[in-house]
């Protein structure tokens, strides 16, 4: 029987098409989940990335409470146009501590994964009172309020528990210390070493323009001027594969 006529056997027998469509393609399934159950852990390890601090932590949560990821997303894609504007691609490893994940499918505003350290708190927080003072263009809503919201902490070493219980790696330590932690990042007169030993990176100092009071525009603002400030990408030539 030559070739043609034994292609000819199969497809024209809808059974046998099948069965054998089936046994292909399972083939290809199990080359690709087979290995998932011998692997640990599927992200690549990258130096630098830690847990959230406390204050950086509530900030997320007002973060989500608030729908920014309605227009924003937390991830860089591998193409050359979006590594320009935002900075290097987003790895896996950076949002391994994220639950949820950020990474969002909507940009009516720009990507946030690198927003940290690009503006001033000062910016940030005017930005936040009024987009369009500082961008005329912007259609962003005012979210002024934040500032004028004491920043509710009562919960926030259970916040560090349900997170760890989750995989991220909090040490008891760091549950213990996470009300006062919590305060010390925002306030200037705070002893800052503990809390910096705690959480490598951290930007320290009032955010909001008022040191007096810990507001959720603090916990905001913490939040933001860390994203995609833990990895240090001179180590990393992110660009050498789109050159
Ligand atoms: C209705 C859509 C919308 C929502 C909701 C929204 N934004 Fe925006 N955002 C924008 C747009 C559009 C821009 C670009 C213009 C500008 O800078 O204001 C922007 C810009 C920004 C920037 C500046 C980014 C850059 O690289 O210049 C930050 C930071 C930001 N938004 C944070 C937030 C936060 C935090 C929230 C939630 C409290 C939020 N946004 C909610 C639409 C939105």
């Amino acid at each position: 029987m030559s070739f043609l006529s034994k292609h000819k056997v199969i497809e024209t027998n809808a059974t046998l098409l099948l069965v054998l469509s089936l046994l292909v393609v399972s083939i290809g399934g199990l080359v690709e989940i087979v290995p998932l159950f011998y692997l640990d852990n599927t992200i690549e390890k990258v130096k630098g990335m830690r847990p959230y601090s406390p204050l950086e932590l509530l900030g997320r949560r007002i973060y989500i409470r608030e729908g920014c990821y309605v227009c924003h997303s937390q991830m860089i894609r591998p193409f050359r146009d979006e590594v320009e504007r935002y900075g290097p691609y987003s790895l896996a490893a950076e949002s391994m501590y994220d639950r949820p994940f950020q990474w969002g499918s909507k940009r009516t505003g720009p990507d946030l994964a690198r927003v940290g350290d690009r503006y001033s708190n000062e910016w940030h927080v005017q930005h936040l009172i009024n987009p369009q003072s500082v961008v005329p263009e912007s259609v962003m809503p005012s979210y002024g309020f934040l500032k004028h919201n004491e920043l509710d902490g009562s919960l926030v070493a259970k916040h560090l528990s349900t997170n760890a219980t989750l995989g991220v790696p909090y040490s008891d330590e760091m549950i213990e210390n996470a009300a006062a932690d919590l305060a010390a990042q925002a306030d200037p007169d705070a002893d800052w070493e503990g809390v910096e030993a705690r959480y490598p990176k951290l930007k320290l100092g009032d955010f909001d323009g008022d040191p007096s009071r810990l507001t959720e525009m603090d916990a905001l603002v913490a939040y933001l001027q860390m994203l995609g400030t833990l990895v240090d990408f001179t180590a990393y030539d992110a660009e050498a594969n789109f050159r």
